[in-house]
């Protein structure tokens, strides 16, 4: 067995910005064994070849009954395993099947408009505020992408506020505990809701779910329905909002980049794809488990061990990008794995994209003097090692 690598050991400057961490690593190999602080031992990817084909690999098993030991204590919920993330072929892509038509291409772009107006909202308050300043993440990173993903499903005003916490502690625990509770509230939540769905239905997507059924008459259980709205609103809430605000931030240090893309919105598609290789919202994928010995780059992991692809770490890999560390809106984005890869690769993908290209074309051309109120340092980060955004992002736009 390797050595294992403290990740800990690296203290906050680790969370402050993890990329040159990953390049120490990625410069001594593919895949280490690393210790995450809040979990146990788990097998890093680093390399991007080698986490690309980690992420298509059917050996790396997601049903986490293929972990030797517990990774989450006997509390494990049993609602959560109930999602397509944490699901393999068959139950996985049945799961997916059932609820993909709704985030396609075609789905999604008819949501432009309702898109554009919730952007055009938030900045119409966001630039009443006094003294020209505010927080990007509360004023239009974060509502944004949680105002569409609870519209689309048909969650009430009234409670957006309660899904943010149990939401934000799920994906960035601040312990095990609260993790879980919060995983059980919003599993009792949302069943509670799906309930009131099937005796009165409505125009949005759990009630669609509730009633859906494909061709050969399949239809989700009321376990299934909780947990894909669990998946859906939570992949809604913590991912886009990171894109709006690692991307704002890298444009706005990069002064020329921020000048090329004001003077040419054609660059926007690819500027928007730059930002989410080179500090994406998602900085490891989620726990994969060898399901049988499987070699990854040269080190064979053994069966039942955890396996982490680094997104991160990939999109920073010099054998796949030139000048990795250099944020280039221009560059060939092509091959970046921040959306995953494989057959778990981002369903909400296309609604994503949308969503961070409108807020970042909307917010530069109502902004033009926008600039970072915030020196970098004064920055906090989410805790964990899956999210990556800040807790707040200070602007100024006079
Ligand atoms: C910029 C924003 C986003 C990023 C960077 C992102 C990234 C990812 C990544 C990396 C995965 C794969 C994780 C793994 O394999 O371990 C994933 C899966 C997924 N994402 Fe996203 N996501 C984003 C937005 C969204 C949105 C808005 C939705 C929902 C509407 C969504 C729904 C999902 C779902 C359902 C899966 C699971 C797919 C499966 O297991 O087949 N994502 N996402």
């Amino acid at each position: 067995m390797p050595e294992i690598i403290d990740l800990g050991a690296y203290g906050p400057d680790f969370v402050t910005d993890p990329h040159p961490y990953y390049a120490k690593l990625r410069a001594q190999g593919p895949v280490h064994r690393v210790r995450i602080p809040e979990y146990m031992d788990v097998w890093l990817v680093v390399g991007h070849e080698e986490a690309r084909a980690a992420l298509a690999d059917p050996r790396l098993a997601k049903d986490w009954s293929h972990a030797a030991a517990p990774v989450l204590g006997p509390e494990e919920d049993e609602w959560q395993l109930m999602n397509m993330l944490d699901a393999d072929p068959p139950q996985h892509t049945r799961l997916r099947k059932l609820v993909a038509r709704e985030f396609t291409s075609r789905r999604v772009e008819a949501l432009r408009p309702r898109v554009q107006q919730i952007t055009d909202d938030l900045l119409d308050a966001m630039l009443a505020a006094p003294e020209d300043r505010a927080d990007l993440v509360e004023a239009l990173a974060f509502p944004l992408p949680m105002t569409v993903i609870c519209e689309l499903l048909g969650v009430p005003d009234i409670e957006r506020d309660t899904f943010r916490v149990w939401s934000n502690e799920l994906v960035s625990p601040t312990s095990q505990e609260a993790s879980m509770a919060a995983a059980r509230d919003m599993a009792a939540y949302l069943d509670v809701l799906i309930e009131a769905k099937r005796q009165s239905p409505g125009e949005d997507l759990l009630s669609a779910l509730v009633r859906t059924s494909d061709e050969d008459g399949d239809q989700l259980s009321r376990q299934e329905l909780v947990g894909m709205a669990f998946l859906l609103l939570v992949a809604g809430h913590e991912t886009t909002v990171n894109l709006i605000a690692n991307g704002t931030r890298a444009l706005l240090q990069h002064p020329e980049q921020l000048s090329a893309l004001r003077a040419d919105f054609s660059l926007l598609d690819n500027a928007v794809e730059e930002m989410l290789r080179y500090d994406g919202p998602v900085e490891n994928a989620t726990f994969r488990f060898a399901a049988e010995p499987v070699e990854i780059g040269g080190t064979v992991i053994p069966a039942g061990e955890v396996v982490v692809v680094s997104l991160a770490a990939a999109g920073r890999d010099a054998e796949r990008f030139t000048a990795p560390d250099t944020f280039d809106i221009t560059r060939e984005t092509r091959g970046h794995i921040a959306f995953g890869h494989g057959i778990h690769f981002c369903l909400g993908a296309p609604l994503a994209r949308m969503e961070g290209r409108i807020a970042v074309r909307t917010l530069l051309e109502r902004c033009p003097d926008l600039a970072l109120d915030v020196e970098n340092e004064a920055l906090t980060w989410r805790p964990g090692m899956t999210i990556r955004g800040p807790h707040h992002l200070p602007v100024r736009w006079r």
